[in-house]
């Protein structure tokens, strides 16, 4: 619901559980209320008179603008008198910066907007555009606030539009601010690495900037488009937390300030550093949209309103909810060395255990057998495979398997013939030498043609071969940030650009190939954001396939991503990455909380292992359900607790799916006893836990818990939980 008041100049907007309040202040200025559980829309005329009054004390307009560093302002600019970090800067043909933003008119719309080139929330109940020009340059800001009645999101955005006749210079261009009037938070963010992805990590928020971003062209592993800021001793269950997510892939920032007025500002968007994008008159230019979700109930529900919202609005509704293929990659049962010989028996043994698909990952191109060349030559290497792909897809269909190809789009290897007839098409300056990633460089996806190019060899090959899925990966950061095609002031469009280049690509394949299911993936889960969801419905989580670590990473993950996003193998053992020795049945355990599938020589099974596998996938399917539409419960954390534990909810809870994982054996546990609580149930309900015999209430399951069996390390239960009628 979104609602003006004329009297009171002031903006109510309501979602599922909370409300969003602003207001015109005396000088026009945009000004911000209230976030948090929902009010009545009464009550915003409270806010209105006790908060906005005391705001608009500080800001009368012409000589107190200094006191603009006490506003709560919407969307915070520089040079007038507020001296925290602004969202944007305007920099004017004779090289002044300020600007003084005042309200003009507003719109209320049904519906969202229908963003071209940049993922975008797919639907809503209605957006509320806030129109603000600037007091001294031609610049009129376009501010949009996207709210569903049923979710727990609030979305917004921002458009600049240049109205003058005379191009300027857009320096930071944000997508939103956020003031709350208290500083009484911890910082919440997921910072990783290749193979240790999306730890969450809590710091006490000090006063200054706390700058949270990534510079690498991609939102990175090294930390996640994503923030919350925490109430004191927040809890899965209990405490208030302000989340905002970006829908954004490429170099992005985010900021929290305690300043000395007595607020934090949250903010972000857009990376600053090196960006300049020179707008010319009548242009406008759009921000990526970010989310933001509000919980009273701790950080459980954080994440399902992350998840619902996720899964309700961004991820392409064809597949959000749609049982997934079960996959077999042969990345690490052959990784470069394959032929057909090694090949044909993975895919025997797979559709003897009831695998749906098989993908051919890396080393099927041009002359690759290394990681040191062909990238961009999209051809079959006829060196290992004669035939080409035609007999491996042939056998998969044979055997009532689908066939999916690994591709790296973005990519171009020095040696390789798209190299040797385009050197200029990679990012970098000619002559000066590159930095060098995997023994790679970027291709140029600012430029149309290289974008069009790669449409059209990957074209080429999905239309003349049966593929029913695609992974797509991408195995650098950026680096030499310069476009051959770029003029001199715009080369700080470059990033930006390249990132709207690959939705671009992403697009228009998902269009001309809609039977194609493609999944993301970025050397692990180094491109695992909200932005590539919505063109790919799961992305590859970790490199690290290690159930012990998975546990972590898929917690992690599960933050502010739903479960179903997260692909999740089981690898071979002793694992590749780390060398731990792991069960099968743990393995399959924590791979079943995600969207499962199998990467290891399945022809070396042993007779009991296939017989374990088989099992295993007939399971998942049974669970699959809820690994698309449940509800997340973290139970026990792998980062403070010997056990790992996760449960899966159906939304009427009449199902649940309970994982637990002993990370280290305890043997004090022999003389105690320890019980897990099983959040999450309705406690008025009767349930009947299978594995176990047992049939509780909701309430004694939640409130006592059930009882947790003392394993070795790595040892792990399943627990398949039912209502009883
Ligand atoms: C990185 C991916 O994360 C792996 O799964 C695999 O596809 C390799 N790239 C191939 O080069």
């Amino acid at each position: 619901m979104i609602r003006f008041n004329q009297t009171t100049k002031t903006f109510y907007l309501r979602g599922k559980d909370y409300a969003y309040v602003m207001c015109v202040g005396k000088a026009e200025y945009l000004l911000h209320l209230y976030y948090g559980t929902a009010i009545r829309e009464s009550d915003a005329e409270y806010l209105a008179e006790k908060v906005g009054s005391l705001q608009d004390a500080a800001c009368a307009d012409g000589g107190r603008d200094l006191h603009a560093n006490e506003l709560w302002s919407e969307y915070p600019s520089y040079g007038r008198g507020d001296y925290h970090e602004p969202c944007v800067l305007i920099e004017r043909k004779d090289g002044a910066l300020m600007s003084r933003f005042r309200y003009v008119s507003h719109e209320i719309k049904k519906g969202a907007p229908d963003v071209k080139g940049m993922p975008h929330v797919r639907k809503a109940d209605e957006t509320l555009t806030i129109v603000l020009k600037d007091d001294f340059s031609s610049t009129q800001i376009y501010l949009h606030y996207i709210v569903g009645e049923t979710s727990e999101v609030l979305v917004r955005y921002t458009e600049i539009k240049n109205v003058g006749k005379e191009s300027f210079y857009i320096k930071k261009a944000l997508s939103f601010a956020l003031d709350l009037p208290d500083q009484a938070f911890d910082l919440f963010r997921l910072e990783g690495n290749p193979t240790a992805e999306r730890a969450p990590e809590i710091t006490p928020l000090g006063h200054g900037v706390t700058k949270l971003q990534s510079l690498r062209g991609a939102s990175s592993h090294q930390m996640n488009p994503f923030a919350a800021l925490l109430r004191k001793k927040v809890t899965e269950t209990a405490g208030e937390c302000y989340g905002v997510q970006l829908i954004y892939s490429g170099s992005w920032q985010i900021t929290a300030e305690v300043g000395n007025a007595g607020t934090v500002r949250l903010q972000g968007g857009i990376n600053e550093t090196a960006f300049c994008w020179k707008l010319g008159a009548g242009e406008m230019f759009t921000t990526p949209q970010v989310t933001l979700c509000y919980s009273a109930v701790g950080l459980g529900g954080l994440s399902r309103g992350f998840a619902d919202f996720l899964r309700e609005c961004v991820i392409d509704p064809k597949y959000a909810k749609q049982i997934r293929p079960v996959l077999v990659n042969n990345w690490e049962a052959t990784y470069f060395d394959f032929n057909y010989e090694k090949l044909f028996p993975i895919i025997d043994e797979a559709a003897k255990l009831g695998i749906d698909t098989f993908v051919l990952d890396d080393g099927w191109l041009g002359k690759r057998n290394w990681d040191d060349s062909s990238l961009g030559d999209w051809f079959v290497n006829t060196e290992k495979l004669p035939q080409g792909l035609i007999p491996i897809i042939a056998h998969c269909k044979e055997k009532g398997l689908k066939f999916g190809l690994w591709f790296e789009p973005e990519m171009i290897s020095e040696n390789s013939e798209l190299y040797r007839l385009h050197p200029d098409w990679a990012i970098g300056k000619q002559g000066q030498t590159p930095c060098r990633g995997r023994n790679q460089l970027v291709l140029d996806f600012s430029r149309r043609e290289v974008v069009d190019y790669v449409f059209g060899v990957m074209s080429k090959i999905l239309s003349e071969n049966e593929i029913s899925y695609v992974k797509w990966d991408m195995n650098r950061s950026m680096s030499d940030f310069f476009s051959s095609a770029l003029a001199a002031e715009q080369q700080g469009e470059l990033t930006h650009r390249y990132i709207l280049g690959v939705y671009e690509l992403a697009e228009r394949l998902k269009s001309a190939f809609p039977h194609i299911f493609f999944e993301g993936c970025a050397g692990g889960g180094g491109r695992f954001d909200a932005g590539m969801l919505y063109y790919f419905p799961q992305i590859w989580t970790s490199d690290n396939t290690d159930a012990y670590d998975r546990a972590r990473i898929q917690w992690g993950t599960s933050y502010c991503y739903p479960v179903s996003a997260m692909s999740c193998h089981v690898s071979a053992c002793p694992n590749h990455q780390t060398g731990r020795s792991v069960s099968l049945q743990t393995r399959g355990a924590v791979a079943s909380l995600g969207a499962t599938g199998y990467e290891l020589d399945l022809s070396k099974l042993s007779a009991g292992e296939e017989e374990e596998v088989k099992a295993q996938i007939a399971a998942y399917k049974k669970i699959e359900p809820l690994v698309l539409s449940g509800d997340l419960y973290r139970l026990s954390s792998p980062f403070e607790q010997t056990y790992f534990c996760e449960m899966l909810v159906s939304k009427d809870k009449t199902q649940a799916y309970v994982v637990g994982e002993q990370l280290r054996a305890d043997p004090n546990g022999y003389y105690k006893e320890s019980y897990l609580r099983l959040t999450g149930l309705a406690e008025e309900k009767l349930y009947f836990i299978e594995e176990l015999n047992i049939t509780a209430s909701g309430a004694i399951l939640a409130n006592f818990g059930l009882l947790l069996p003392h394993l070795p390390d790595y040892g792990s239960f399943v627990w398949h939980i039912g209502e009883v009628k």
